[in-house]
């Protein structure tokens, strides 16, 4: 990980903002609702039916206004006939607002519901694919990006797709009929009505250019913040060790005061935007009633029809003006199923063969053929390796950091494929194997144990509930992990935390043994040993149980430890990624080359401390 500042290039991803509407993302985040199909149609239909109980209300107030008491209170009919007429339209009016209220539980419902289950698909999906992909991919993507993608992104489509699409099809739909209804009613209102149309429109269109490019510069900040925030919290410990709080602050503050600016504009636009379309709606009104007022003195029309278009007048602009909103969410979802869609896309670089060859007994012989290797093109790490480990044999791997040890391992993980020559496992090229057959004769223990959040008995078992709690315990045992584990407060269900920060580096060892064991590798195992130093206790028991793995397996072990050389059969020295020399310690030392003066740079000191002197 590196330090302050860091990451800020990462995010141009992020900051693409384009079109509100793209017809091809569109068509294939349709197809997520395909499954849901007629749950779609029905809502769409429910937004008929809303559209119809919203200027509904208004021409029922006319009607209670112009038939029942207007004629009642000018004495053209009596009292009674104007309550009479009265009821059934009080009614209706009453019925049309329940049922109004009742489509619309049902429209967010369902409209929720589908989005809902259509992007928990989605995410399913993209879950499955991001475990699909090789670690090359996870080399070049932070893991916050790819957070970034199953969360927020998938959210800004669900809400695309809950208040989005739906929405903006039912407030087309509700403004068309509004404008039919102002149409039939008075034609002449209704063109005043509209007269206000430009104004509110450019109004709308102007603050949602605004709103956007403070929308974008607020999502950068935010992700700058996050990526921030990320880094100091998890490097918490180095921050206060070198008691960077002050500098640590100062650079948080600073990008805090930046998201602070880019809210200033959006805070700016808004309040301005909001009091300039209320004011052309009320301006509206005041047009609608001098006009309205004067065409019903001239006897032209009546105080209903007025009433009526100024209850619908709001219900027509409010949404116009939501359609700015929608049309950021549409933007939003936009760019974001762009980038779902091009993880999506990602291919798996490491690929199991169209017809693998099956893998039957194995013997556990291991064979690098000419292999070179680069984690990126021409900047070799491994260079031209030969080496065969036969059956049963033990090896120990070592050399200089950064000479290719741990790629030896990953490469024979088949985490990566090689670019020259070829690895084979009893005689096959592993490239010809499936995955899953390779990896399952491979017990593995990586140099960095990775443990998860949840129980000791879970992190060995790996939620595989094929192991038994006695195989768990028989496995913890046959590492020696038993003892600690045994003197932890719950034993076996005490509750580990993520990256297992309770647990120390011996144990977490010992626990990533176990793991192994557990998981009973037929016949390989490969084992990157911990770099750190541990207590000599811990170090026999680290000692003793792998020895105890060893026995029958294939073992290649990236050692650190002088005791783990001595144990094994034969010792392989890499330099720089070339093998440079190979054969016992004895042997090795009496070369006097690379293995001499690594020994006696590395362990010729730690030996001197150390009880273990047996060379
Ligand atoms: N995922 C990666 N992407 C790109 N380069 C990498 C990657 N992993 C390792 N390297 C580079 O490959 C070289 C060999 O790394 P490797 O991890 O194999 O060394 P190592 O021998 O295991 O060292 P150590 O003893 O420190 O564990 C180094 O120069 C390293 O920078
Ligand atoms: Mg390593």
């Amino acid at each position: 990980m590196h330090g302050g500042g860091g990451g800020r290039g990462n995010f141009d991803e992020d900051e693409i903002l384009g079109k509100a509407y793209d017809a091809r993302l569109m068509r294939r985040l349709l197809g997520y609702l395909r499954p849901y199909r007629s749950l779609v149609i029905v809502a769409l239909l429910i937004i008929l039916g809303i559209s119809v109980t919203e200027a509904a209300p208004p021409v029922l107030a006319k009607f209670i206004v112009d038939n029942a008491i207007a004629p009642a209170v000018n004495g053209q009919i009596g009292t009674d006939e104007g309550l009479a007429r009265l009821a059934p339209l009080g009614i209706a009016y009453i019925a049309v607002l329940l049922l109004g209220s009742g489509l619309r539980y049902g429209q967010t419902m369902l409209a929720s519901y589908v989005g809902q289950r259509a992007m928990y698909d989605l995410r399913v999906q993209l879950f499955a694919h991001l475990q699909s992909l090789s670690l090359t991919f996870f080399d070049r993507n932070p893991v916050g990006r790819l957070m970034t993608r199953i969360t927020n992104d998938i959210d800004a489509l669900t809400d695309m797709v809950t208040q989005g699409v739906v929405a903006i099809f039912g407030d087309v739909v509700v403004i068309g009929t509004i404008a039919i209804v102002l149409l039939v009613l008075d034609f002449r209102l209704a063109l005043v009505t509209f007269a206000a149309l430009p104004l509110l429109i450019w109004l709308t269109m102007y603050f949602r250019r605004i709103m956007r490019d403070s929308f974008r510069s607020i999502r950068i900040r935010l992700a700058r913040i996050n990526a921030y925030l990320n880094e100091n919290l998890s490097g918490m410990a180095i921050v206060q060790l070198f008691t960077r709080e002050r500098v640590s602050f100062r650079q948080f503050d600073n990008l805090n005061t930046d998201l602070l600016d880019a809210n200033r504009g959006q805070i700016r636009a808004m309040s301005m935007f909001f009091p300039a379309v209320g004011f052309t709606r009320a301006a509206t009104s005041a047009a609608l009633f001098v006009a309205g007022g004067f065409w019903i003195l001239k006897g032209e029309m009546t105080i209903g029809t007025l009433l009526a278009f100024w209850q619908l007048v709001d219900r027509f602009f409010q949404p116009i003006g939501d359609l700015a909103e929608k049309y950021n969410i549409m933007q939003a979802a936009m760019a974001s199923s762009e980038r779902v869609f091009r993880l999506m896309d990602t291919k798996a670089t490491i690929v199991d063969p169209p017809h693998p060859r099956e893998l039957g007994h194995v013997r556990g012989e291991i064979t690098f053929e000419n292999v070179s290797f680069a984690y990126n093109e021409g900047d070799w790490v491994l260079r031209d390796v030969n080496l065969t480990i036969s059956a049963g044999e033990s090896v120990a791997i070592v050399g200089a950091t950064g000479a290719g040890k741990t790629s030896i391992i990953s490469l024979i993980s088949r985490f990566y494929d090689v670019q020259k020559g070829r690895i084979l496992l009893d005689g096959v090229d592993i490239r010809e194997l499936r995955q899953r057959d390779v990896r399952r004769h491979v017990g593995v223990v990586l140099q960095d144990p990775f443990i998860f959040a949840g129980t000791i008995a879970s992190n060995i078992r790996l939620n595989n509930e094929a192991i038994g709690d006695e195989q768990v315990r028989a496995a913890a045992r046959f590492v020696n992990a038993d003892k600690f584990i045994e003197r932890l407060p719950e034993g076996y269900e005490t509750v580990v935390t993520e990256r297992g920060s309770t647990l120390s580096v011996g144990q977490k060892q010992l626990l990533a043994f176990a793991r192994a064991i557990a998981f009973n590798p037929e016949i390989l195992l490969v084992l990157d040993e911990a770099t750190s130093s541990v207590d000599t206790e811990t170090e026999h028991l680290i000692q003793d149980a792998l020895a105890k793995l060893m026995v029958g397996r294939t073992s290649i072990i990236i050692a650190h430890r002088l005791s783990t050389i001595q144990n094994v059969d034969r010792i392989i020295v890499l330099h720089k990624g070339r093998v440079v020399e190979m054969g016992t310690h004895r042997d090795l030392l009496s070369q006097r080359g690379v293995y001499h003066r690594l020994y006696e740079l590395q362990y010729r000191a730690h030996e001197a401390e150390s009880p273990m002197k047996s060379v």
